[in-house]
């Protein structure tokens, strides 16, 4: 790849990227999230074509008009993304797009003889005929790997594949890389997990902010060397939410407990104590399990085992409505499912008060008063209450879904990704709104996989890994390179 710049709008993913892969080597690359990794693989893998720049295949000029011309070129991506069908077999999954035919007619037989054969080489023993979609999320990931492990591509990229597998299933997973770099395979292993891409790889690139920073042999890189590459410490580029001085205070009191919570899947024996006028931050990878731990807490999710202690008190929550009814209030990550799009704005912040107020008694004109109140407050763009929720941007919406929460304050608020998407002024604002309620006395817990947002946002850190309690920060100073390296 030679001098590749890619933009998305006005976004540059990538600017003037040279990148190159040999035969029979493992490459790493990683970099922070929105640092072009997945863009310039997508690119390669034939996935976008309109890019500047040029790409060589054994020397040779290229151009890809689809995926299905890389693959002819001896290039296989498996996507960040799980691109399974849930409702096709495992067999059929394995050999999605290729099965093998007799005289036009698919062989079944031998389709699962040889997805039976696959599978096993990854150490797995599932049964060909099972549907897809009944297996776990882990070994979703494992039948996508292996489709493409064994497509007989030269060149094959893995965009984050370990993200939703065990410790065991990862080594599996790096025996048959290894097996396929012997046989002159070249892959290229995009991850987070810094350990594992230093195990593994023959050659690390980092990317930051649609740069390259660095390709260099693994043996000339240490872990902390790698991630000063990936965050640009040293350089002029400091910014906020760098560090940040926690202030968490055991003697606050405790206003939710989770204890040993465990969904039998993505969430393991994590322990965590919620305290009033404290903000906890829960940090982690995708798919380290927090959007199914923020289910959890809010009674989405079905507990296998552990307990819930509000105030002191066991609770059940069975339903969210229970949650609510506890004084639980969920902001999730996709926050249109919480509100109503196509319902004016000053509704949708009335809509929390509903339960208290009868919404009969209370006046319309009241009603839009209340509202104008917080849309000043809240600096919500534009400054109207009559329009359409769906009509302002993500981070005016985000702070209406907020501001319902300050009209009646609950006892504990979740933020799954509270400003994931937001410009800089929203995020401010975002930022305020949070803090203010925090200082109101509500017990707030964030999620996020943007080290900024906790650094910013959290009195104290929870980090995640892979669905278990990694590390627990409460007091002192916290860098960025501290979170990426406990996560
Ligand atoms: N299809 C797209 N449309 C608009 N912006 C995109 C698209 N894909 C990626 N981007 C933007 O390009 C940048 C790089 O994204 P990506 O390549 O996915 O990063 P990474 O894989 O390293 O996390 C980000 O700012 C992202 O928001
Ligand atoms: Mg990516």
């Amino acid at each position: 790849m030679i001098g590749v710049s890619k933009a998305f709008g006005g976004v540059h993913a990538l600017r003037d990227v040279d990148f190159d892969l040999r035969r029979g080597e493992i490459h790493g690359l990683v970099g922070e999230n929105g640092a072009g990794k997945s863009t310039m693989m997508k690119i390669i893998a034939g996935v976008y074509h309109g890019f500047e720049g040029e790409m060589r295949v054994n020397g040779e000029r290229v151009e890809f008009r689809s995926p299905r011309d890389a693959l002819a070129a001896g290039i296989g991506m498996v996507h960040q993304e799980l691109s399974i069908v849930p409702d096709l077999t495992v067999a059929e999954n394995v050999f999605l797009g290729v099965q093998p035919t007799a005289a036009g007619v698919v062989n079944w037989a031998r389709m699962k003889r040889e997805a039976r054969k696959q599978l096993s080489t990854l150490g797995l023993e599932v049964d060909p005929a099972a549907r897809m979609g009944s297996l776990p999320v882990g070994l979703q990931q494992l039948v996508e790997l292996s489709r493409v492990l064994f497509s007989g591509a030269r060149i094959i990229i893995l965009d984050e594949p370990t993200s939703a597998l065990s410790p065991p299933e990862v080594q599996r997973l790096f025996q048959a890389l290894r097996r396929l770099r012997e046989q002159g395979r070249t892959i290229v292993f995009i991850s987070h997990f810094l350990d594992d891409v230093l195990e593994i790889s023959d050659r690390i690139t980092v990317f930051r902010n649609g740069h390259k920073v660095i390709t260099d042999d693994t043996a000339n890189f240490t872990k902390d060397s790698v991630i000063s590459h990936m965050i640009g410490r040293g350089s002029a580029e400091m910014h906020m939410g760098e560090s940040a001085e926690l202030v968490g205070d055991d003697s606050k009191p405790v206003v939710l407990e989770a204890r040993a919570l465990d969904d039998g899947l993505m969430v393991k024996d994590v322990s965590l104590k919620l305290r009033a006028g404290e903000i906890t931050g829960v940090y982690g990878f995708m798919g380290c399990g927090q959007v199914e731990l923020s289910r959890l807490l809010f009674g989405k999710g079905a507990l296998r085992r552990g307990q819930l202690l509000l105030n002191g008190k066991p609770v059940r929550l069975r339903s969210t409505a229970a949650a609510r009814k506890a004084g639980i209030a969920y902001v999730p990550e996709n926050r249109g499912m919480m509100l109503f799009r196509t319902e004016q704005v000053f509704k949708n912040i009335s809509i929390a008060i509903l339960d208290k107020i009868n919404r009969l008694f209370l006046k319309p004109r009241r009603e839009r008063e209340i509202a104008e109140i917080h849309i000043k407050d809240l600096q919500i763009r534009p400054p109207r209450t009559d329009i359409a929720l769906g009509n302002l941007s993500g981070g005016n919406q985000q702070k209406v879904a907020l501001a319902k929460w300050l009209t009646h304050l609950p006892k504990v608020l979740i933020l799954s990704e509270p400003t994931r998407g937001m410009d800089v002024g929203a995020k401010e604002d975002v930022i305020r709104i949070v803090k203010s309620l925090r200082d109101r006395g509500v017990a707030v817990l964030v999620l996020s996989t943007e080290p900024e947002t906790i650094l910013t946002l959290a009195d104290r850190v929870t980090v995640l890994r892979r669905g278990v309690v990694a590390k627990e920060f409460t007091s002192g100073r916290l860098e960025k390179a501290d979170l990426l390296d406990a996560a």
